[in-house]
Parts: structure tokens; C-alpha cells; sequence
């Protein structure tokens, strides 16, 4: 029919992997992206449950690597039905980084992954995270020896450059890839731009145009359809979710959040918590759990109140009765909304007119 457009259908094929990392397929195109403080065991399992293709855990220091602490280690375990699973690591002394990726590599992940995107200061101020892209031969360096000492593929996740003065993404990408790499995701924004303005998705096409490995697109996916959106932009393999994705596992299903019933959230809130308890324990379970608590409560009626108790009660079984109580609350105001005369008149006349 004139006028239609007619767009080549980018959903994954079941069965077909979706792309490879050397010799690990990936079956689907939407992924968790690495998140500190969100994409711990119990987000990640939660996220491949909705369709998430892949487990990338947050970003973990080389040097806490070697000084073996608990946080870092508590970072990366994983469940193995999380495969492919994916260690990310950041730091920017070689050595280092190429003894932290071989003490982990013991520990079973698919791939180890380097982190060149990281913005924030603590990092970056270090010459770790995005500080690495103002020197792409010591990329390289870093990629041909993980490569040649890990035997599992080494992947990076970047961003387009230091600054608008310094889009160096192509030359880092061909660094990368030629000495070893076997995947690059790209958040399209530069250090200097941090998470302000748009992502630069013509970026991510002309990596992927230049690219000889899997291009893994990132930023500014905000509701469903921008996943086929921006693979139908840049022609990306697949594409990561980070901030939409916190209290939105159902974007990794292509479904937008306003479809979701509050019978939906609430069984993901109890699932979630069940994770989280058994995982950190039941009293830091509880309390690490409150910053997923706020955005999966985002735009429910009448919860401001509730969302405080929420957010402030200290047992488990507290939380659970609360959230219970909200629940039959919520049934009770929509059967009394279907008993008001208005809604009556309204489908008398509808039978009458029907
Ligand atoms: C709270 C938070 C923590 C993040 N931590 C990491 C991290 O550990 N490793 C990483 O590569 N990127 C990290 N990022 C960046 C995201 O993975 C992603 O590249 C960025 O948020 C852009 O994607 P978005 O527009 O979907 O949010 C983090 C982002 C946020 C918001």
C-alpha cells in the first residue's frame, strides 16, 4: 500500500543466535547494561527471566581483584544459568588489569570485559574508565595481552571518545579489534558529556559500518520500540538498557511499563525481595532493595505514603504485609469504581444503544 514503510522485521530468530563473541553464541538482541549498584545476581537472574540475552556484572576494580575483598567477590558470582555471563573489570595499570582478568578467569565467566566508559571521577580521574580512550596504543596493549593470556574471549565497552574535541571511537574500536577483541558496546556519548544531551547514534552506526566484530549499541533507550529503532538506525547486533531498565525488566520483553498490571508489579516486588533476602541476607536484602522499591512503584495511584513505609520499614515479613495491604486496597478502589453510578450509566447505554 502507498505511504506504508514497510521495516525489516530485527526481532531475534529463537533457536539462531542472535551474533557470537568469538565462540559463544548470544541468543537475542536486549541486554542489561552494566550498572555499580543495580546489576547484582538477583537484577541480572530477574532480567534474564524477561529476555535479557546476557549477564554483565557492574564493573569491578583490578586492584580489588587482587586484594581479594569481599564486596568485589560477592560482585562476581554468578548463577551458571546466567551463560553467557560476563565479568567486567576497569583499572588502568597493565599489569594489573591482565593479573586481575587471569585470577578471575578461575572463577568461570564466558568473557571478561574491559571498562573504557566509565565517566565519573573517582575512575576516570585515575586513568581507569573512559581516561583510557586519550590513549588508544595502550588499548591496544591492553587487549593483545588479555587476549593472548585469557582463554576466553576480552570484550570493551567504550564511549565516543575524551570529549567533542577528541571523537576518537573509530581508531579505538580498530585498536581493539586488532589485537583481539571479540566485541565492543558503545554508550554514544562522549566522557565529557557525561549523561547530559543525546546519544550519538550516527556514531554507533559507523562503528558498526567499520567493525569486523559484534557492535553492542547503548544510550537513550528509553520505552520499547527505540530497541528496533536504534538497531534499525545503526544496524547494531544488539543493544543495551541501563537507566530504563531499573524497575523495568519488561523492556527486555519489548513491553512498555504502562502495560503492566499492578497483579504483574507486585509479583515481580515479591520475587525480587525473595532474590534479594536470600542473596545479601534479610537485613541488607531488605535495605539494598529500596532503590529498585522507588522506581518499581513510580507512577502507582495513592503510594506516596506507602512508598515511605516501604522504603523505611526494617523486616521483610513488614514490607510484605504492606505491600499486601496496598494491593487489596488498590482491588477495593477499582470495584468500587466499576459499583459508581457514572460507570453504570455509561454501559446501560451501551446496552441499550448495543
Ligand atoms: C547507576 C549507573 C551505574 C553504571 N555503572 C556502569 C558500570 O559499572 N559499567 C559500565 O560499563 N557502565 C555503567 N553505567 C553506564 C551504563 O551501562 C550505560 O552505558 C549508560 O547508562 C547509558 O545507557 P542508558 O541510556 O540505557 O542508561 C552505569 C550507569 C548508571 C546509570
Amino acid at each position: 500500500m502507498s505511504g506504508m514503510i514497510n521495516l525489516p522485521d530485527t526481532r531475534p530468530q529463537k533457536n539462531t543466535p542472535t551474533f557470537w563473541v568469538r565462540n559463544i553464541p548470544v541468543y537475542g538482541d536486549v541486554i542489561l547494561s552494566p550498572m555499580a549498584g543495580f546489576s547484582d545476581k538477583p537484577y541480572r537472574l530477574i532480567c534474564r527471566e524477561y529476555g535479557s540475552a546476557m549477564s554483565y556484572t557492574e564493573f569491578v576494580s583490578a586492584e580489588g581483584i587482587l586484594y581479594g575483598n569481599h564486596r568485589t567477590r560477592e560482585m562476581l558470582e554468578f548463577d551458571p544459568s546466567e551463560s553467557p555471563m560476563v565479568f567486567q573489570i576497569f583499572g588502568n595499570d597493565e599489569e594489573k588489569l591482565a593479573q586481575a582478568a587471569k585470577k578471575i578467569e578461575a572463577l568461570g565467566p564466558d568473557i571478561i570485559d574491559l571498562n573504557m566508559g566509565c565517566s565519573v571521577r573517582k575512575v576516570s580521574g585515575r586513568g581507569a574508565g573512559a581516561a583510557l580512550l586519550r590513549d588508544p596504543a595502550k588499548i591496544g596493549r591492553i587487549f593483545r595481552r588479555l587476549s593472548r593470556e585469557l582463554s576466553v574471549p576480552v570484550t570493551g565497552k567504550i564511549r565516543l571518545g575524551w570529549d567533542s574535541d577528541s571523537l576518537n571511537y573509530l581508531e579505538v574500536v580498530r585498536a581493539m579489534e586488532e589485537n583481539g577483541a571479540a566485541l565492543v558496546a558503545v554508550h554514544g556519548r562522549t566522557k565529557g558529556q557525561g549523561y547530559k544531551g543525546q546519544a550519538n547514534w550516527d556514531a554507533i552506526a559507523e562503528i558498526k559500518q567499520a567493525a569486523n566484530i559484534p557492535v553492542i549499541g547503548n544510550g537513550d533507550v528509553k520505552v520499547a520500540a527505540d530497541i528496533d529503532r536504534m538497531k534499525q538506525h545503526t544496524g547494531c547486533d544488539a543493544v543495551m538498557v541501563a537507566r530504563a531498565a531499573i524497575g523495568n525488566p519488561w523492556i527486555f520483553r519489548r513491553k512498555d511499563i504502562q502495560q503492566v498490571t499492578l497483579a504483574e508489579k507486585a509479583q515481580l516486588i515479591y520475587r525480587h525481595l525473595e532474590l534479594m533476602l536470600d542473596f545479601y541476607g534479610p537485613e541488607r536484602g531488605l535495605v539494598m532493595f529500596r532503590k529498585h522499591v522507588v522506581k518499581y512503584v513510580r507512577g502507582l495511584s495513592h503510594m506516596a505514603q506507602v512508598k515511605q513505609q516501604l522504603v523505611t520499614c526494617t523486616r521483610p515479613e513488614e514490607f510484605i504485609a504492606l505491600m499486601n495491604r496496598y494491593e487489596a486496597d488498590a482491588e477495593a478502589r477499582a470495584a468500587r469504581t466499576i459499583q459508581n453510578p457514572a460507570y453504570r450509566i455509561q454501559s446501560t447505554e451501551f446496552k441499550v444503544a448495543g
